[in-house]
């Protein structure tokens, strides 16, 4: 289960409402042009993705085990809570229809905040795709769902993932327990940006 960031940001009701809507009505193409909204239609290739421990080993609050009833079950909730504008799965196929990449997106629109967990399929890892992607994500996560708070965590040996995270300007902010969805914990790495930061960033870029 994702935690709200450990930063607080006050927001009004009309910013929180003006979030929730943006989240429901999120452009996804504009991450990259093959992604979409994880639907039903969805699943078999999302087991075959997170079926493999390369893929989904590192990801803490996935579904488990991953089977097609844990898998649908998970693309459900998060289009219902898509629906309160609190989440938003999405997946990116190649051509024959396998899932390059999967990405999950967390809102806290009271907090005016967002989390991102995703992997990319193994044979897609370490070709510089994550470092892109990653950036690419973080500001869609800014402009398109309007939030001024961005929150990532990492299990304490992911070394890749840290290097992407840092490589986008996240300041590292010491270390959380991530709650599975069984209810046991694994110590993760946590780092936050804002949105002032990332745009002092893009400008001196
Ligand atoms: C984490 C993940 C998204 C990173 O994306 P990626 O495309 O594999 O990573 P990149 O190729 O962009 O490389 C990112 C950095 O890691 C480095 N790297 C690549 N392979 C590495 C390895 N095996 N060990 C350590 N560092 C490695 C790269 O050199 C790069 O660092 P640099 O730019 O400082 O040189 C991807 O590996 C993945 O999906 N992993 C499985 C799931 C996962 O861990 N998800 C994230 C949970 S927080």
């Amino acid at each position: 289960m994702s935690a709200p960031p450990k930063t607080v940001i006050a927001t009004t009701p009309d910013e929180e409402a003006a979030i929730r809507v943006a989240v429901r009505n999120a452009d996804v193409s504009k991450i990259h042009p093959a992604c979409v909204r994880a639907a039903e239609a969805h699943v078999p290739a999302l087991v075959d993705l997170l079926a493999d421990p390369r893929v989904s080993g590192p990801i803490y609050d996935l579904p488990r085990p991953i089977t097609t009833e844990t898998v649908s079950e998970w693309v459900r909730d998060a289009q219902a809570k898509n629906e309160r504008g609190e989440c938003l799965l999405t997946v990116t196929p190649d051509r024959e229809g396998r899932l390059i990449t999967y990405s999950r997106f967390t809102i806290w629109p009271a907090r005016t905040a967002a989390e991102i967990a995703g992997a990319y399929r193994a044979d897609a890892q370490s070709a510089g795709l994550g470092k892109a992607g990653a950036a690419n994500s973080f500001d869609w996560m800014f402009n398109e769902l309007g939030v001024k708070l961005i929150c990532v965590t990492a299990a304490l040996d992911n070394e890749r993932s840290a290097r992407v995270i840092e490589a986008a300007g996240f300041r590292p902010m010491g270390e959380r327990e991530g709650v599975r969805p069984d209810g046991s914990t694994r110590p993760s790495r946590y780092w936050e940006m804002t949105r002032e930061e990332w745009d002092r960033r893009r400008r001196l870029a």
